[in-house]
């Protein structure tokens, strides 16, 4: 039971820590990208990706190993919306990275490159609210009574 609710306590703060991250994405995106100001969009792409890497790794990649050790996902009706958001999950963070590498080496961004990642950032952001939706889900089945 106290394992539960400590679990319940960890999956709270990811949740707000994951909103907040979806927030600066967006901030990244209007302020950043739409409006050609670079600087504040690649600091936004450099601390998400960050952040977003220690709470998939520390908590979320160990949390899937541990659903998947109790046979959570043999049940595909019932865990689909897991399955899906751990799959598109990680090609969201790797195209984050991906990206992250690629404005790091080159910050000034010139615009044949900005043609060139334009449709990686847009599948990344696609993948990334997607996951971001269904870890949503996983969060509120969570909080649903009788919940394991
Ligand atoms: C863009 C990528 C991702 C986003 C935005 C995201 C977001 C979230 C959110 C908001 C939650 C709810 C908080 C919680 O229950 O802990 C969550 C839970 C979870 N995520 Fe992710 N996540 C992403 C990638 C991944 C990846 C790559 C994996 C594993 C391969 C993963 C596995 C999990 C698991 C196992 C849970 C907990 C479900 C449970 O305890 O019932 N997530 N995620």
């Amino acid at each position: 039971m106290q394992i539960m609710s400590q679990s319940l306590e960890i999956a709270t703060v990811i949740m707000i820590v994951e909103s907040i991250l979806f927030i600066a994405i967006a901030i990244g995106w209007y302020f950043g990208a739409r409006r050609m100001y670079f600087d504040l969009h690649h600091k936004a792409v450099y601390s998400v990706v960050l952040i977003h890497s220690i709470t998939v790794g520390a908590w979320m990649i160990p949390r899937a190993a541990t659903l998947a050790a109790e046979g959570a996902f043999t049940d595909l009706a019932a865990s689909w919306y897991q399955i899906v958001h751990d799959l598109i999950g990680i090609f969201a963070i790797i195209f984050g990275i991906v990206l992250a590498l690629i404005f790091l080496t080159r910050k000034d961004m010139p615009l044949d490159l900005l043609k060139k990642t334009r449709p990686i950032m847009i599948l990344t952001l696609i993948l990334w609210t997607a996951s971001y939706l269904l870890g949503i889900i996983a969060y509120v089945v969570q909080l649903m009574p009788g919940a394991s």
